[in-house]
Protein backbone atom coordinates (compact mmCIF):
# COMPACT_ATOMS: atom_id res chain seq x y z
CA UNK A 1 0.00 0.00 0.00
CA UNK A 2 0.98 3.45 -0.51
CA UNK A 3 2.94 4.60 2.38
CA UNK A 4 1.28 7.81 3.11
CA UNK A 5 -1.83 6.00 3.19
CA UNK A 6 -0.57 3.92 5.49
CA UNK A 7 0.77 6.65 7.60
CA UNK A 8 -2.35 7.93 7.63
CA UNK A 9 -4.06 5.59 8.18
CA UNK A 10 -1.83 5.25 11.32
CA UNK A 11 -2.26 8.70 12.41
CA UNK A 12 -5.49 8.27 12.69
CA UNK A 13 -5.59 5.76 15.24
CA UNK A 14 -3.98 8.52 17.62
CA UNK A 15 -6.76 11.24 16.73
CA UNK A 16 -9.45 9.13 17.34
CA UNK A 17 -7.97 7.75 20.46
CA UNK A 18 -7.21 11.66 21.24
CA UNK A 19 -10.91 12.28 20.40
CA UNK A 20 -12.00 9.84 22.65
CA UNK A 21 -9.68 11.34 25.37
CA UNK A 22 -11.10 15.17 24.54
CA UNK A 23 -14.69 13.79 25.09
CA UNK A 24 -13.83 12.03 28.59
CA UNK A 25 -12.70 15.22 29.91
CA UNK A 26 -15.45 16.50 29.02
CA UNK A 27 -17.38 13.81 30.63
CA UNK A 28 -15.42 14.56 33.56
CA UNK A 29 -16.20 18.33 33.59
CA UNK A 30 -19.93 17.81 33.28
CA UNK A 31 -19.49 15.22 36.28
CA UNK A 32 -17.95 17.86 38.23
CA UNK A 33 -21.46 20.02 37.93
CA UNK A 34 -23.68 17.30 38.27
CA UNK A 35 -24.83 17.62 35.17
CA UNK A 36 -24.52 13.36 34.95
CA UNK A 37 -27.13 13.58 31.94
CA UNK A 38 -24.18 15.52 29.68
CA UNK A 39 -21.48 13.68 31.77
CA UNK A 40 -23.08 10.48 29.98
CA UNK A 41 -24.05 11.75 26.46
CA UNK A 42 -19.92 12.13 26.21
CA UNK A 43 -18.91 9.16 28.27
CA UNK A 44 -20.87 7.36 25.58
CA UNK A 45 -19.11 9.49 22.57
CA UNK A 46 -15.53 8.77 24.11
CA UNK A 47 -16.82 5.09 23.59
CA UNK A 48 -17.62 5.85 20.46
CA UNK A 49 -14.30 7.35 19.36
CA UNK A 50 -12.50 4.39 21.29
CA UNK A 51 -14.59 2.06 19.07
CA UNK A 52 -13.29 3.90 15.67
CA UNK A 53 -9.94 3.62 16.80
CA UNK A 54 -9.78 -0.01 16.95
CA UNK A 55 -11.95 -0.20 13.32
CA UNK A 56 -8.35 1.83 11.91
CA UNK A 57 -6.47 -0.63 13.78
CA UNK A 58 -8.16 -3.79 12.55
CA UNK A 59 -8.74 -2.39 9.30
CA UNK A 60 -4.87 -1.94 9.35
CA UNK A 61 -4.07 -5.46 10.54
CA UNK A 62 -6.47 -7.00 7.92
CA UNK A 63 -4.75 -6.00 4.76
CA UNK A 64 -1.21 -6.52 6.28
CA UNK A 65 -0.25 -3.18 7.27
CA UNK A 66 1.76 -2.35 10.91
CA UNK A 67 0.43 -0.46 13.29
CA UNK A 68 2.40 1.61 15.53
CA UNK A 69 0.81 2.95 18.52
CA UNK A 70 1.96 6.77 19.51
CA UNK A 71 2.06 8.88 22.77
CA UNK A 72 -1.68 10.67 22.84
CA UNK A 73 -2.01 14.38 23.39
CA UNK A 74 -3.21 15.36 26.82
CA UNK A 75 -6.57 17.35 26.80
CA UNK A 76 -5.84 20.80 26.88
CA UNK A 77 -8.90 22.33 25.90
CA UNK A 78 -10.64 24.71 28.73
CA UNK A 79 -14.48 24.91 29.78
CA UNK A 80 -15.62 27.88 31.43
CA UNK A 81 -19.53 27.07 31.18
CA UNK A 82 -21.22 24.26 30.39
CA UNK A 83 -21.51 25.86 26.46
CA UNK A 84 -17.93 25.11 25.55
CA UNK A 85 -17.49 21.52 25.68
CA UNK A 86 -20.52 21.65 22.71
CA UNK A 87 -18.56 24.42 20.72
CA UNK A 88 -15.47 22.83 20.75
CA UNK A 89 -17.17 19.10 20.20
CA UNK A 90 -18.27 20.83 16.94
CA UNK A 91 -15.14 22.69 15.84
CA UNK A 92 -13.45 18.98 16.63
CA UNK A 93 -15.94 17.06 14.78
CA UNK A 94 -15.36 19.30 11.67
CA UNK A 95 -11.83 18.92 12.24
CA UNK A 96 -12.19 14.91 12.09
CA UNK A 97 -14.59 14.99 9.27
CA UNK A 98 -11.19 17.03 7.32
CA UNK A 99 -8.81 14.34 8.28
CA UNK A 100 -10.91 11.80 6.80
CA UNK A 101 -11.41 13.49 3.71
CA UNK A 102 -7.61 13.90 3.33
CA UNK A 103 -7.26 10.44 3.66
CA UNK A 104 -9.87 9.86 1.19
CA UNK A 105 -8.18 11.71 -1.16
CA UNK A 106 -5.16 10.28 -1.54
CA UNK A 107 -6.97 6.81 -1.41
CA UNK A 108 -8.35 8.70 -4.67
CA UNK A 109 -5.30 9.53 -6.41
CA UNK A 110 -3.58 6.10 -5.56
CA UNK A 111 -6.85 4.46 -6.90
CA UNK A 112 -6.62 2.67 -3.89
CA UNK A 113 -10.15 1.50 -3.81
CA UNK A 114 -10.33 -0.67 -1.07
CA UNK A 115 -9.62 1.90 1.25
CA UNK A 116 -11.79 4.15 0.16
CA UNK A 117 -15.09 1.38 0.57
CA UNK A 118 -13.21 1.14 4.28
CA UNK A 119 -13.44 4.95 4.47
CA UNK A 120 -17.19 5.25 3.50
CA UNK A 121 -18.91 4.21 6.72
CA UNK A 122 -16.35 6.98 8.11
CA UNK A 123 -18.16 9.83 5.68
CA UNK A 124 -21.34 9.02 6.52
CA UNK A 125 -20.53 9.00 10.49
CA UNK A 126 -18.65 12.16 10.10
CA UNK A 127 -21.82 13.51 8.81
CA UNK A 128 -24.14 12.20 11.83
CA UNK A 129 -21.50 14.03 14.21
CA UNK A 130 -21.33 16.97 12.77
CA UNK A 131 -25.49 17.14 12.33
CA UNK A 132 -25.39 15.29 16.63
CA UNK A 133 -22.73 18.13 17.36
CA UNK A 134 -24.28 21.58 15.93
CA UNK A 135 -27.65 19.91 17.04
CA UNK A 136 -26.18 19.67 20.80
CA UNK A 137 -25.07 23.73 20.32
CA UNK A 138 -28.31 25.00 18.87
CA UNK A 139 -30.77 23.35 21.75
CA UNK A 140 -28.23 24.69 24.29
CA UNK A 141 -28.39 28.11 22.80
CA UNK A 142 -32.92 27.35 23.18
CA UNK A 143 -32.99 25.72 26.11
CA UNK A 144 -29.58 25.87 28.23
CA UNK A 145 -29.86 29.22 29.66
CA UNK A 146 -33.02 28.41 31.99
CA UNK A 147 -32.51 26.30 34.56
CA UNK A 148 -35.82 23.95 33.82
CA UNK A 149 -34.37 23.79 30.43
CA UNK A 150 -31.09 22.81 31.01
CA UNK A 151 -32.70 20.20 33.63
CA UNK A 152 -34.53 18.81 30.42
CA UNK A 153 -32.11 18.33 28.72
CA UNK A 154 -29.83 16.77 30.93
CA UNK A 155 -32.32 14.33 31.72
CA UNK A 156 -32.59 13.95 28.23
CA UNK A 157 -28.75 13.28 27.81
CA UNK A 158 -29.28 11.17 30.71
CA UNK A 159 -31.10 8.50 28.64
CA UNK A 160 -28.26 7.84 25.60
CA UNK A 161 -26.93 4.63 25.49
CA UNK A 162 -23.94 2.94 24.15
CA UNK A 163 -24.41 0.82 20.40
CA UNK A 164 -21.61 -0.59 19.39
CA UNK A 165 -20.54 0.79 15.41
CA UNK A 166 -22.55 -1.05 12.77
CA UNK A 167 -19.06 -1.08 10.63
CA UNK A 168 -17.59 -5.01 11.74
CA UNK A 169 -14.12 -5.72 10.06
FE1 LIG B 1 -14.37 9.56 15.37
FE2 LIG B 1 -16.32 11.82 16.39
O1 LIG B 1 -15.37 11.02 15.03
Amino acid sequence: MNEKIAFLLNQQINKEFYSAYLYLDMSNYYDDLDLDGFANYYLIQAQEERDHAMLFLKYMQEVGLKVTLEAIDKPDKVFNNPMDPLEIAAEHERYVTALINDIYHECHEARDYRTMKFLDWFVDEQREEEKNADSMVNRFKLFGHDAKGLYSLDQEFAGRVYTAPSLVL
